[in-house]
């Protein structure tokens, strides 16, 4: 039980929160070292549509889009954000010149977190559902109704549920920040 806790749950959260810092500081060493900072000036943009692309799970889920497999969807919304996130943390790289930008970061930085959290409950309660497929089997089930029904009852159980409590607003403080911060920019840039 220890170690399938350690193996299946602590280990992979580890390597992907890991691997994100990793990539952040090899991303802003080599643009540094190659003299392409500018780049990272960018890398906001493309990072910001694609965390925004990514939340086309939250449109599938709620029924405002019925095209997609879910659970698709929702695989690249994780790809999506951590890939979006990672360009972004670039972007913010270690330059301090306002407080409205480093909230928004930080927020994103919680949100990311808090994301691979989730990821990490759905594993667990997907686990536990998988217990009650037989069950579904028995009622002659199609095999695509069966992947649909299990998937579903992962993502709605009661630890799930908590969860959603905490990571929704962390995300709406998120998109606040990140939107100030654009309309300071565009502002700056004299666009609006
Ligand atoms: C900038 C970063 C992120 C943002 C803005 C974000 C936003 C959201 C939002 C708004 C939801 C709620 C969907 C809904 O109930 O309609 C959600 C759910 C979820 N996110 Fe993220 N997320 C981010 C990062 C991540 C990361 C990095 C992962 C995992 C690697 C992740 C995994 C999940 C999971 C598993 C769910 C739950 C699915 C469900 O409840 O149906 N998220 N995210």
């Amino acid at each position: 039980m220890e170690k399938s806790l350690w193996r299946q749950h602590i280990l992979p959260f580890t390597l992907l929160l890991g691997l994100l810092a990793a990539a952040t500081l090899a991303g802003d060493y080599l643009l540094h070292r190659l003299n392409l900072v500018w780049i990272g000036r960018y890398l906001g943009i493309p990072g910001t549509l694609l965390i925004i692309l990514s939340l086309v799970y939250s449109l599938r889920k709620r029924k405002y889009i019925t095209a997609g497999s879910p659970k698709t969807l929702l695989r690249l919304h994780e790809i999506g954000t951590w890939l979006g996130s990672l360009m972004v943390l670039i972007h913010a790289g270690i330059h301090f010149n306002a407080i409205l930008p480093w909230l928004a970061t930080i927020a994103m930085g919680v949100n990311v977190i808090s994301g691979m959290v989730g990821k990490l409950l759905l594993e667990r309660s997907r686990r536990h559902v998988q217990g009650q497929r037989q069950h579904f089997e028995l009622r002659g089930l199609s095999q695509r109704e069966l992947e649909q029904a299990v998937f579903w009852d992962a993502v709605t159980l009661d630890a799930m549920a908590q969860w959603r409590k905490v990571h929704i607003p962390i995300f709406i403080v998120f998109a606040v920040l990140a939107l100030g911060h654009i309309v300071s920019i565009l502002l700056f840039w004299g666009w609006i």
